[in-house]
């Protein structure tokens, strides 16, 4: 029995089915954008842990720090106890980094959902509404209030009601689908007309390009209307930066690309290069509004953590990783572009940077998805060597998140094993499709 195997029979034994596993690939060893598995095979990472390693597996420079923060003897004192360096600074960065004139404050936390979930309760202090506005086909983790913001049931809130209340969904305009920025913006003034007054609101949560959703990219005039939604009726804007965050659809931040600010940010992610870190970052008058001791956590803030991410941040501008998202974008983009000129399968190449994902439908039909493709080419580029991720409402697109400091010749290899894969499914469905 191969170590795989092994180790896969053992996890099926002994860890929840509840989580899923979607490779049975036990990883051993990585750097930068490779991975070795426990029988030794060699995979180019074009999931990066789901968009956590910008940076790459242990950049040297994090490892550095890490390494460093080790010897200075602690990794946790708790943050609200007997507070360290290293939180101080990066609060520093994150609000110097965050963009919008208006000065910034930052509360730091360990994960995705939890940032999420404090961003709602300073939204509510803030304005002592309850209300909260999010987007069909996001996705902001698997806490309660972050289960209910979540706009895709399946797998993530089936069986799992009922969740916290006074939480509307509008759709996301998503124009291959014929939904538009308009049909959006009337989806909100219905649930204005119908479900609850505009000054019952404490915030709008949007992620700017959906992640789990499916790599849309919201419309320049939607963001817009939003903030100008926002600033009519008092409603706190939340722009959910934990996938789309550090540098990934290239500059550091999606919003940066609509020249909006937004209230709050959450991140997290790709924040601290592998070590579990979160934050939210706005504006300092309404980041205050939450009572003394409301927010913290036990692991708040670790100090390993923070650490880490300021040697990201570091990485980040040192190796000008944004620009370097816009030239990965552009050749995994030419690359799929390619595909979809010779495959019906195909249905749409999108992103922004290096943020990049393919539609599989059958025949060029946006409304046929095709999600047992997008499975098989998962299962498939893992037997030639690539880790890739899926995702979408309906399970049909593939996603791109190779870390930014891969050369340019492992990302080529990784899309030769797309190309190769995806060849392969279609030559055994039919074998005139291979070519179309
Ligand atoms: C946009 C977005 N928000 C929130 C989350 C939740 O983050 P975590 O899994 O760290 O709780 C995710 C995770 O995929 C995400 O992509």
């Amino acid at each position: 029995m191969s170590n795989n195997q092994d180790l896969h029979n053992r996890r099926n034994a002994a860890l929840s089915k509840g989580m899923s596993t979607m490779l049975p690939v036990y990883v051993e060893r990585g750097q930068n954008a490779e991975l070795w598995d426990a029988d030794g095979r060699r995979y180019v990472d074009f999931a990066a842990g789901i968009a956590v390693l910008n940076s790459g597996h242990l950049h040297p420079h994090v490892k550095a720090a890490v390494i460093k923060q080790l010897d200075a003897g602690f990794t946790h004192t708790c943050l609200m106890i007997t507070p360290y360096r290293v939180a101080v600074e990066l609060a520093e960065k994150l609000n110097a980094l965050v963009p919008g004139p208006t000065p910034k404050k930052t509360m730091l936390v360990t994960t995705g959902a939890e940032a999420v979930e404090n961003a709602v309760k300073i939204a509510r202090a803030y304005t002592g509404r309850s209300g909260v506005i999010a987007f069909g086909g996001s996705f902001h983790g698997r806490t309660y209030m972050a289960m209910a913001l979540t706009g895709k049931v399946m797998p993530y809130k089936v069986g799992f009601g009922p969740f916290p209340g006074d939480v509307y969904h509008a759709p996301f305009p998503v124009p291959y689908h014929g939904v538009t920025t308009e049909h959006s913006l009337a989806a909100l003034e219905q649930i204005f007309k119908c479900d609850l007054e505009p000054n019952r609101v404490a915030a709008i949560i949007l992620e700017p390009v959906l992640g789990e959703g499916g790599f849309y990219v919201a419309p320049p005039e939607f963001i817009k209307a939003l903030r100008a939604l926002c600033d009519k009726h008092g409603i706190v804007f939340i722009a959910d930066e934990i996938q789309t965050g550090f540098a990934r659809t290239g500059r550091m931040f999606a919003m940066e690309h609509y020249g909006v600010e937004p209230d709050l940010m959450t991140v997290a992610k790709s924040l601290a290069g592998g070590f579990p870190l979160a934050a939210v970052v706005g504006k300092a008058q309404m980041m205050d509004a939450p009572v003394t001791g409301g927010l913290g956590g036990t692991y708040a803030g670790s100090p390993v953590s923070c650490a880490a991410a300021l040697a990201v941040l570091e990485v980040m501008e040192q190796e000008q990783l944004p620009a370097r998202a816009v030239q990965v974008g552009d050749i995994i983009t030419r690359r799929l572009r390619k595909l979809q000129d010779q495959l019906t399968c195909v249905g749409e190449v999108r992103g922004l940077g290096a943020m990049v994902a393919m539609e599989l439908v059958r025949n060029r039909d946006p409304h046929a998805p095709d999600a047992d493709l997008a499975k098989a080419l998962v299962q498939r580029a893992a037997v030639n060597g690539l880790v890739l991720l899926s995702c979408g409402l309906y399970g049909n697109v593939i996603r791109i998140l190779v870390p930014l400091t891969a050369s340019e010749a492992l990302i080529e290899e990784g899309l030769d094993i797309i190309e190769k894969s995806l060849r392969e499914i279609l030559a055994a469905a039919t074998p005139l499709a291979a070519n179309g």
